[in-house]
């Protein structure tokens, strides 16, 4: 691991997963230990130790066509409002640099706060989503499984980019399936303290809401989902089928527009991974 002046920030590994989801945890989100690995495995993981205790991190997971990700941006409380969420940025802010990629991110309100003055400009906003009643599993209602390539072919019409690696590494866990339902299609995956729906391809409003009802239909909860905020009849739909508005996410980005989506997803596959 090397250590990069001036605050001694440090690379980290994958042996690192169990500090990272302490940090994590602590600000209540919903990644398990498999997400930290995938980010500690596929991208660049940046953090700051206090002695052994790890503080604070970030990370960049590069994607394809000269795109990645900022995210994991995490501070615990005691270290807070000393640069050192805008130092680990700027950390990965420099790998994208030399390696000429385009960041974005979904920040919540105080990510925000930090990622502004950095240079990130706002694009499109999300709404995290909770389904907290416990819903009763109904056996009678069918749900095809959907294909992984499908899904992948679908979401890269929605981002602009491919995200085979990332959906693929998603679909083998256990615990994760690709749902279909007419013309819309799912990944639901497991979290820290809820399963999480998306992303989520449909082409119309009222087929993204009947897969969303089959899904929830089909397995016991609770439930997670990152809407696009712009699917405003979605949006609605949600909330008359009793999901609750947790938080906003602001989906940012630092450098020039390298993509043109052909359809915006109904829901993403998290801020975390976009
Ligand atoms: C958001 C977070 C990462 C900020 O970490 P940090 O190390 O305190 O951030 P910095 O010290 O680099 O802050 C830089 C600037 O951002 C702004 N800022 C940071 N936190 C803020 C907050 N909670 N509210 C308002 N502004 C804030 C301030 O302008 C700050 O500069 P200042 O301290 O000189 O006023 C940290 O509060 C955290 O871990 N929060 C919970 C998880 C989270 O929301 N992460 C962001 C995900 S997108």
């Amino acid at each position: 691991m090397a250590a990069i002046e001036p605050i001694g920030i440090l690379e980290l590994g994958v042996d690192d997963a169990q500090a990272g989801l302490v940090l994590s945890t602590e600000a209540g989100w919903n990644q398990n230990e498999a997400d930290w690995r995938f980010f500690l495995s596929r991208g660049v993981v940046f953090g700051v130790r206090d002695g052994i205790r790890l503080v604070a991190t970030a990370a960049l997971l590069p994607y394809s066509a000269g795109n990645a990700w900022i995210s994991m941006v995490l501070v615990t409380a005691d270290f807070r409002r000393r640069g050192i969420a805008t130092k680990l940025v700027d950390a990965c802010l420099d790998v994208a640099k030399r390696r000429g990629l385009t960041t974005w991110l979904d920040a919540t309100p105080a990510g925000t706060s930090v990622y502004g003055p950095l240079g990130f400009i706002p694009t499109l906003q999300l709404r995290r989503l909770r389904l907290t009643k416990p819903q009763e599993a109904n056996a009678t209602r069918q749900l095809s499984a959907g294909h992984l390539e499908v899904l992948v072919v679908r979401d890269a019409s929605a981002m602009g980019f491919d995200r085979s690696t990332l959906l693929s590494e998603f679909a083998a866990r256990s615990g994760s399936r690709v749902a279909s339902d007419a013309q819309a299609m799912a990944l639901i995956r497991d979290g820290r303290t809820a399963r999480h729906i998306g992303p989520l391809l449909a082409d119309r409003t009222d087929q993204a809401l009947a897969l969303i009802d089959a899904i929830i239909s089909s397995e016991t909860g609770p439930w997670l989902i990152d809407a696009v905020h712009a699917h405003d009849e979605f949006l609605n739909g949600l909330v008359r089928s009793g999901w609750n508005i947790e938080r906003p996410f602001q989906r940012m980005r630092f450098g020039p527009a390298t993509v043109s989506p052909a359809q915006l997803p109904f829901a993403v596959a998290g801020p975390e991974f976009g």
